[in-house]
């Protein structure tokens, strides 16, 4: 499905033209489309089939109206921290489908968990696990839990969202994982449920997904044959997808890997899918202020900037950027390699490195793929107040989420 298209020389969202979005709310603003959220969950719960529980990672983009697309299509919800679970319930989201990942889960967010009745806690480390241990137990009731392990594949991705590796902060190595599982079986507020791994994001190749899969189905067995009957295995998130030239894999691509890999096992199957779920969905609208020409070197200074989108400055990630009147027609500025960047006072403030655009002052571009950690990532920074959200269905557009203004900047400070 194209979501974002160009139609009679304008890009599109949906039945709405970015410019008359652009119009109503100003830039720079986020513009995300309800029809392509739905299609890509549905893609993925179809070729996952009934027995997978599909979990949409909040931290890819937790606006409230966002979760409310999910919650009505029937997800799950990855969380990873008191904040995000807070969102999914005001969203309407059940507490029996929400999982719940991190390293650092302080003992306030495992008591809310538990006390709201959250599905399960993917438990970091020996550490962590005895702290729900003793937290449940003077709770009196017994934690939901699955050990998060480390299988120790290279995802082969930016070392930045890579998790699955051994030196990463992430996961119970598989050995430790072993027999961390047999005691936490004796442990009568512990209730073992099943085997978490998420080995890294924007994963473009399968091979390591299969590999960590298989390395869970071992351990499955493995425990087992030991008594230790678990009921689901989460796989993760981590499907990339198209910032450019990639060849991510397809939701049938996907749910055939985990089939192979986990085939005749008795168990529910959980994913947590962040960026393949939204990451396409959204558009980050941003003005042209200046073009400029140090000699060397042209700039397309922007209204966005990395407080706004982080990406491009934190990883080199690459993202799209269309002009919202097609490039055609004898009155367009001719292209120029350009660097997109933004007023923020810093060198790594871009939105993209040497880029053939063509834009002149006051164009409006769109940067794509801003739909996942895009707004989730933005800051203040340099006094810069975040960008609006606007939710597009049809030919309706919805601000969910307002332009912050200078009250809201300074408004907790206490001078
Ligand atoms: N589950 C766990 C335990 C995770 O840590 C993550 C992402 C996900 C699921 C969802 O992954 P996804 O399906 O979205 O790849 N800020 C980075 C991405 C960080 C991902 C962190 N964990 C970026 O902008 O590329």
């Amino acid at each position: 499905m194209n979501t974002f298209h160009y139609h009679q020389g304008e890009l599109y969202c949906e039945d709405l033209s970015l410019a008359t979005i652009a119009r109503y709310y100003a830039t720079p603003c986020y513009v995300y489309s309800e029809a392509a959220f739905r299609e890509r969950y549905h893609s993925f719960s179809m070729a996952l089939g009934e027995g997978t529980l599909v979990c949409y990672a909040v931290k890819a983009n937790g606006n409230l109206a966002v979760l409310r697309v999910f919650v009505d299509m029937g997800a799950g919800f990855d969380i990873v921290s008191g904040g995000e679970m807070e969102r999914v319930l005001r969203a309407g989201g059940a507490p029996e489908k929400i999982i719940f990942s991190g390293v650092g889960k302080s003992a306030d967010e495992i008591r809310a968990a538990l006390s709201v009745g959250i599905a399960c806690l993917n438990v970091e480390s020996a550490a962590e696990l005895w702290r729900i241990a003793d937290i449940a137990a003077d709770m009196r009731l017994r934690a939901p839990v699955a050990l998060r392990v480390n299988p120790d594949v290279d995802p082969d991705t930016h070392a930045y969202i890579a998790t699955g590796l051994k030196e990463s902060k992430f996961g119970i190595p598989m050995d430790a994982a072993r027999a961390l599982y047999l005691e936490a079986a004796k442990h009568p507020a512990l209730e073992l449920k099943g085997i978490a791994c998420h080995i890294g994001s924007q994963l473009l190749n399968l091979a390591p997904l299969a590999e960590a899969a298989m390395r869970v189905r071992a351990l499955y067995e493995d425990l087992s044959a030991q008594g230790i009957i678990l009921e689901h295995l989460d796989l993760g998130g981590g499907v990339g997808i198209r910032y450019h030239e990639e060849n991510p894999p397809s939701p049938a691509d996907y749910a055939e890997v985990l089939d192979q890999a986990l085939s005749g096992l008795p168990v529910k199957r959980a994913v947590e899918l962040g960026r393949a779920l939204v990451g396409n969905a959204g558009v980050l609208l941003t003005r042209v202020e200046y073009l400029k020409d140090n000699g060397s070197k042209q700039f397309c200074v922007v209204d966005a900037a990395m407080n706004d989108l982080l990406r491009p400055a934190l990883y080199g990630a690459w993202h799209d950027i269309l002009p919202l009147r097609e490039d055609a027609g004898p009155s367009r500025e001719p292209k120029q390699v350009m660097d997109v960047v933004g007023p923020v006072c810093e060198s790594g403030d871009f939105l993209a490195k040497n880029r053939a655009i063509s834009a002149a002052s006051g164009d409006i571009l769109a940067v794509m793929g801003a739909g996942a950690y895009g707004f989730a990532m933005s800051s203040n920074y340099n006094s810069r107040p975040r960008p609006p959200e606007v939710l597009v269905h049809g030919h309706q557009h919805r601000l969910i989420r307002r332009r912050e203004n200078r009250d809201d900047l300074m408004g907790l400070e206490l001078p």
